[in-house]
């Protein structure tokens, strides 16, 4: 595989996010509007085969402020509807010049394939229900900046477990910073076989939602759901943080959310509009958005220039 390329958490170690996250740090200081040099000369190529606004848009940005040349190659219009494989189509990326590619894609398994064909690095920008790391990456940055500490911090993850890959890069993320994973969502959302050994689980918001100081809310995927979803109203019902919720809470979590939220499923309008004019400091999900721009940048930077860490 060539090195550097950013496939999963559990390839990096707490130094090397580290870095990400001090690199991120000085483009969101030093962002006045005008371009850096560090990507000049370089070709990024993006290829989403799955739906994305923030992820895209987001690297997209990241590759034009840092100076570099961005190809946007969607599906439908290339040489696959021509029968070229896949992986025939990312070679000829590096003959064309790509400096690096950052693929969304719903197969797990394909990724770690391409990366062994490719002479150039491969950022994974969210595959399937498996691993989403900037993601998890702009997350854990967003809670620093907000002055959280990791170490020992309770998080419920709460949702859609089984089809959340950002769930699953958390479970790499956040207890490599020391903070404790409580996870709930409904039994089919939920299977046992998917919680980490020793992670916490259950069935019941109510019954963990006041443990946590961070409250992350994952979208429901229908998109993704074979299995039965009795419905919206019910699910909102039992594990939405809706306004009699937040209102029993004493002490009031940071709210996360990896966007897009299906407002009155897992958030409901009331709670959020209360969030935004009372605890203005508690609700994160735009500074995620925000900052996921420079954590983007740091990520492309170090990959390309071969700094990335493990
Ligand atoms: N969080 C996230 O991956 O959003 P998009 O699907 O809009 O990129």
């Amino acid at each position: 595989m060539f090195p550097g390329s950013l496939l999963s958490l559990e390839d990096l170690s707490v130094p090397a996010m580290e870095e990400i996250f001090q690199r991120a740090a000085y483009y969101k200081t030093n962002d006045r509007g005008v371009t850096f040099s560090a990507l000049k000369g370089k070709n990024v190529i993006l290829s989403f085969w799955e739906p994305s606004t923030r992820t895209r848009v987001s690297f997209e940005l990241a590759v034009r402020k840092l100076g570099g040349n961005v190809v946007d190659l969607r599906p439908g219009q290339n040489s696959e509807k021509k029968g070229e494989s896949l992986e025939d189509t990312v070679k000829t990326l590096g003959s064309l010049g790509a400096d690096a590619l950052v693929f969304r894609h719903e197969m797990p398994g394909l990724f770690g394939k391409i990366a062994r064909l490719v002479d150039f690095p491969l950022i994974n920008g969210g595959e399937g229900c498996y691993q989403h790391p900037t993601q998890a990456l702009l997350d854990i940055f967003t809670l620093k900046e907000a002055g959280v500490v990791l170490s020992g911090l309770e998080v419920v993850l709460a949702g859609d477990i089984l089809h959340s890959r950002v769930a699953r890069s958390h479970f790499f993320a956040l207890p490599a910073y020391g903070a404790r994973i409580t996870l709930v969502g409904p039994p089919a959302f939920l299977p046992a076989e998917l919680v980490p050994p020793g992670m916490h689980y259950s069935y019941s918001l109510d019954d963990v939602l006041s443990r946590g100081e961070v409250l992350y809310l994952l979208r429901v995927q229908t998109e993704r759901h074979r299995r039965f979803f009795p419905s919206s109203a019910e699910y909102a019902a039992l594990y939405g943080l809706n306004e009699k919720r937040l209102a029993a809470l004493k002490q009031k979590p940071f709210v996360m959310h990896p966007g897009p939220v299906n407002l009155g499923v897992e958030l409901s309008r009331d709670a959020l509009h209360i969030l935004e004019k009372v605890y203005p400091e508690k609700v994160l999900i735009q500074k995620q958005v925000q900052n996921g721009v420079y954590v983007r940048m740091a990520v492309l930077d170090l990959v390309i220039s071969g700094r990335m860490m493990v």
